[in-house]
């Protein structure tokens, strides 16, 4: 991403741990195996393409294995109904082949599949304290916000099952978000200990933080997210993407100029087209001067629908196919089963639960 205008924020740990890890990637690719994946609670949207999918494609293309889950299991979590599920999860995979995901080179599978996942939660919650999994801050939040008592037990394990989601395929690596963070420290406690109790067979995961900036949604308040309703969708339509770019919150000032901290909502639609462009924001923001909202948001639709065109043709052209895209995922959930059932075979050996 050459994003150079601003100046660079000062790096913190995390971010310096992802600097050096990224030469390393460079210097030997094929000493790194990425798991990595997404909850399917509707269309991927700009903001996962710009903060993550392109991020996945450009390791696959340096040479590092890439395994996608798609975190089905990982929805009854915060969502009772599966109903959608199908019909979410096919699309998910869609999303990440139009993106540039190789389903030749790299894994996509649904993580409800691989039944070791499931087999690996035993051992690992009698790795961890109660304790630890409520204070993962994501634990947390759901039991605040419903004041514990309809939250389900699975929601406590939930980081547990991201630890087996990962360990299972021994990946070394995991591009993840910030909010992710957390759940990683816990894996790579699980890892620990399982070495020091039984032996050593899996790696400590590292977390890989993307270098791209962290976009909004199109109010400019919140996170993008389908829910939030602020969101443009991989798979929509040029039309569509025009329509809720307009209904998009600016302000009053006319000229435009990239000021995150006063003016969220102009600089995060700046910051959207300079991303789609390659481009600082800045100049984004000078090319539109004084045309107010109405240019910058035509300058914006622009941007983000010619970057989105050559990606929805391809998923225009996928979805004419439904055959072969649950072709690809039940190939996936193949390869991912054979590799998670040697992990098993290994910890049952370690575990002395072989007979
Ligand atoms: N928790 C992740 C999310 O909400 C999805 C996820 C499930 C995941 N298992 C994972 C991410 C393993 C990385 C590694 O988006």
């Amino acid at each position: 991403m050459s994003v150079h205008a601003a100046p660079a924020p000062p790096l913190d740990a995390p971010a310096h741990r992802s600097a050096r890890l990224e030469a390393q990637i460079a210097r030997d690719p094929g000493a790194y195996r990425i798991l990595t994946g997404d909850r399917p609670t509707g269309p991927l949207h700009i903001g996962h393409l710009l903060g993550t999918l392109e991020n996945r494609v450009r390791l696959q293309e340096l040479g590092v294995e890439l395994l996608v889950l798609v975190a089905d299991y990982q929805v009854l979590t915060d969502r009772a109904s599966a109903r959608r599920l199908p019909e979410d999860v096919l699309g998910q995979v869609a999303d990440y082949a139009a993106a540039g995901i190789d389903p030749e080179r790299a894994t996509i599978f649904a993580h409800s599949q691989v039944e070791a996942v499931g087999q690996l939660m035993v051992p690992f919650l009698s790795l961890v304290s109660v304790a630890e999994v409520a204070r993962n801050p994501t634990v947390k939040e759901e039991v605040t916000a419903s004041g514990g008592a309809a939250t389900s037990a699975l929601m406590l394990t939930y980081p547990v099952h991201q630890a087996a989601d990962i360990l299972a395929f021994r990946a070394n690596l995991v591009p993840v978000g910030r909010d992710q963070l957390p759940h990683l420290e816990l894996t790579r406690t699980i890892a620990r200990r399982f070495t020091e109790r039984y032996g050593t067979l899996f790696p400590e995961p590292e977390a890989l933080l993307s270098a791209a900036p962290r976009l909004l949604g199109l109010d400019g308040a919140r996170k993008m997210g389908k829910s939030a309703g602020n969101a443009i969708a991989l798979r929509g339509s040029a039309d569509e993407t025009a329509r809720l770019i307009r209904r998009a919150k600016t302000d009053a000032e006319r000229r435009i100029t990239f000021e995150p901290e006063r003016r969220p909502e102009v600089s995060n639609l700046v910051l959207l087209a300079a991303l789609c462009r390659d481009q600082a924001p800045e100049a984004v923001a000078q090319e539109v001067g004084d045309g107010g909202a109405s240019a910058l948001k035509a300058l914006v639709t622009e941007a983000v629908n010619a970057r989105l065109a050559p990606l929805r043709a391809r998923r225009a052209e996928l979805v004419r196919d439904p055959a072969h895209l649950r072709a690809v995922l039940l190939e996936g959930n193949e390869r991912a089963r054979a590799r998670a059932a040697d992990t098993l075979v290994a910890v049952r050996r370690l575990m002395h639960t072989t007979y």
